[in-house]
């Protein structure tokens, strides 16, 4: 395979694309929920000092503390910019490259990254980077998206669009999902405890943030697409109008979360 061009938001997903924004708020509608209630039932509350890694636009970070009632969120990405637009009590912001060998912003109760490692090299050391800031009895817990595209899935223009955005961002971005069911071995081999996982699609219906979602990112990430020759311009449309129509009968990408103790 060809060495990618570069990382997150460098070819694509650019935050100073007008539209960048909305499109990681789209995402953050179709999951948020399923993240809330499930750091809600890992504790997460009260007193509680979390890092929230790769936040975007830091609706996590913000319902944390809004809904959580967490005492802190420190919010860090590559890119800032969504994060300072928001600014909310007891949210801070740190605009940092999580793959630097000096990232160390301290220890918190929760560690959490959502759709970011997926698209990192180097994931394993990264991993093991975030599991050491965890505190002692804390929990690091890491949601990616998982390609529920097979070869028995039925040959929709969804089907071979859905398949091809993932080979066009691993050209470009590196992006990697298929490692994305190893997390709780590797979490383990971080050396957290009580791991565990969980999976949730979220339904594909017309108008849906997540239909507008997949219909944005194609369009954003078209050009790497085309680039793979397995699809043309014609294609990429039908899959949009797919998309949005009543005949689309599909799964959505899951989201895996999983998550480790570090023992006290
Ligand atoms: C797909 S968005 C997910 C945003 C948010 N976590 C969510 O789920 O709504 C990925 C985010 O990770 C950030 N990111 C990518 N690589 C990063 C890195 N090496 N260091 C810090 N942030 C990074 C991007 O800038 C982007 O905001």
């Amino acid at each position: 395979m060809t060495r990618p061009a570069g990382g997150y938001g460098e070819a694509v997903f650019r935050p100073e694309q007008a539209g960048e924004g909305e499109r990681i708020d789209f995402g953050a509608l179709a999951y948020d929920d399923i993240t809330m209630a499930r750091l809600r039932a890992l504790g997460v509350g009260p007193g509680w000092r979390c890092l929230d890694v790769g936040a975007g636009t830091g609706t996590v970070s913000c319902r944390l503390l809004e809904e959580a009632g967490v005492a802190r969120v420190l919010a860090v990405d590559r890119d800032a910019r969504f994060l300072s637009e928001r600014p909310a009590p007891g949210l801070d912001v740190l605009e940092a490259d999580i793959t630097a060998p000096g990232f160390a912003p301290g220890r918190f109760g929760l560690v959490h990254a959502r759709f970011v490692l997926m698209h990192l090299p180097e994931r394993e050391r990264v991993i093991t980077a975030l599991a050491e800031l965890v505190a002692p009895g804390g929990v690091l817990v890491l949601s990616d998206a998982v390609d529920l595209t097979s070869d028995r899935t039925p040959g929709t223009p969804y089907t071979a669009v859905m398949r091809t955005m993932w080979q066009g961002l691993r050209a470009t971005i590196g992006t990697d999902v298929s490692w994305v069911p190893s997390y709780p071995h590797l979490l383990r081999g971080a050396g957290l405890q009580s791991v565990a996982a969980e999976i949730h699609v979220p339904p594909l219906l017309r108008g849906s943030p997540i239909s507008r979602f997949w219909a944005d990112t194609w369009e954003r990430g078209r050009a790497a697409m085309l680039a793979t020759g397995l699809v043309d311009d014609a294609a990429v449309d039908g899959a949009v109008r797919y998309l949005d129509s009543d005949d689309c009968a599909a799964l959505s990408a899951g989201m895996l979360t999983v998550w480790g103790w570090k023992p006290r």
